[in-house]
């Protein structure tokens, strides 16, 4: 791990350190942050499916209902330090999912773009690497995600909430995640993947000069790179990602699957589709089971 000097605390949150034979209550949830490893994390029969305790088990009876039953929409906040591919995962996860992405970066981007008074003064913040008020994001969210193709599709929020009053704010409101993706990688490859990430204006599409090149010289001749990814920005970023994470975590740490993102994005992307599918169908089992 890299030393960044900033003035916080750089160990990770106790939940995330935990490991299984030292955890005085051993989860039995096979994607919970005790799992170790950093491959795929594979579905085994006998092991329990319920990312909570207070699921009701399902029997034959209510898996039958659950097989015409329609579940809820899926709701899934996505998390990691700057460049630990968030963006990247989303892409990919839409794509299979067809969830509403809503990011908090994009958002403020967009402010920043339409050069209105939020995004001016967002601008002041991200420019240090500092998060922007309050007052500007969590509405700003909040009415993203009420939107109704949010509410019909489900969502997946990406870059929030990054401190303690912002998951406030959304408990707050009622609005409750079904499975929080904590993506962890190491901080020498965070800042390799910022200094090389370029976009494509016409797309949107995330590229990385490296691991991630465009197709073609004419995408190519078209990317920009974001005005906070200098390796010294980023660092500032990091630190205040430093500060907030563990708050964070402590909000959902009985729902949060840590996925190794230090791998290529198609086996990150693994780890993710593993942990929404289980998370998919047991909500399937659930509302199959409230039903009958
Ligand atoms: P935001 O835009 O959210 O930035 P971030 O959290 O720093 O995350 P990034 O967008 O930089 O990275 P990412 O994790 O999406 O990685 P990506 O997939 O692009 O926020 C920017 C600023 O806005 C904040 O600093 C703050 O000021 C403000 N802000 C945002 N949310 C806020 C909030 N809630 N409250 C207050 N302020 C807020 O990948 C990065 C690169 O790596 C790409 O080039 C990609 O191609 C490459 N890559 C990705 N995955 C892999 C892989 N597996 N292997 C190799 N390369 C990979």
């Amino acid at each position: 791990m890299l030393l960044l000097g900033c003035t916080s605390s750089f160990t990770l949150s106790p939940c995330v350190s935990l490991s299984p034979s030292l955890s005085p209550h051993p989860n039995p949830n096979p994607f919970l942050l005790s799992r170790p490893s950093f491959t795929p994390i594979p579905l085994r029969s006998n092991q329990p499916l319920s990312l909570s305790k207070s699921l009701p088990s399902p029997n034959a009876t209510n898996l039958f209902v659950a097989a015409s039953a329609k579940a809820e929409p899926l709701k899934v906040i996505i998390s990691g330090a700057p460049a630990s591919g968030k963006g990247t995962q989303c892409e990919l996860i839409t794509q299979k999912y067809g969830l509403v992405h809503i990011s908090a970066g994009d958002l403020l981007r967009a402010e920043i773009a339409n050069a209105s008074q939020n995004g001016k003064l967002a601008k002041e913040y991200m420019e240090k690497g500092q998060l922007v008020p309050n007052e500007i994001v969590v509405m700003m969210v909040k009415e993203r995600l009420l939107q109704p193709d949010s509410q019909q599709r489900g969502w997946l929020l990406d870059g929030y909430p990054r401190s303690s009053s912002q998951a406030a704010a959304l408990e707050d409101y009622g609005i409750r995640p079904d499975v929080f993706i904590l993506l962890d990688v190491s901080e020498d490859i965070l800042v390799e993947r910022v200094v090389g990430r370029r976009l494509d204006p016409l797309t949107g599409k995330i590229y990385h000069l490296k691991y991630s090149p465009p197709e073609n010289d004419e995408i190519a001749s078209r990317l920009t790179q974001r005005f906070d990814d200098t390796e010294e920005k980023v660092k500032l970023r990091l630190c205040t990602h430093h500060e907030n994470v563990d708050d964070v975590l402590s909000v959902y740490k009985d729902i949060t699957v840590k996925v190794n993102g230090n791998v290529a994005k198609e086996n990150v992307f693994a780890q993710i589709d593993a942990a929404l599918t289980h998370v998919a169908e047991q909500r399937k089992v659930n509302s199959g089971s409230l039903a009958a």
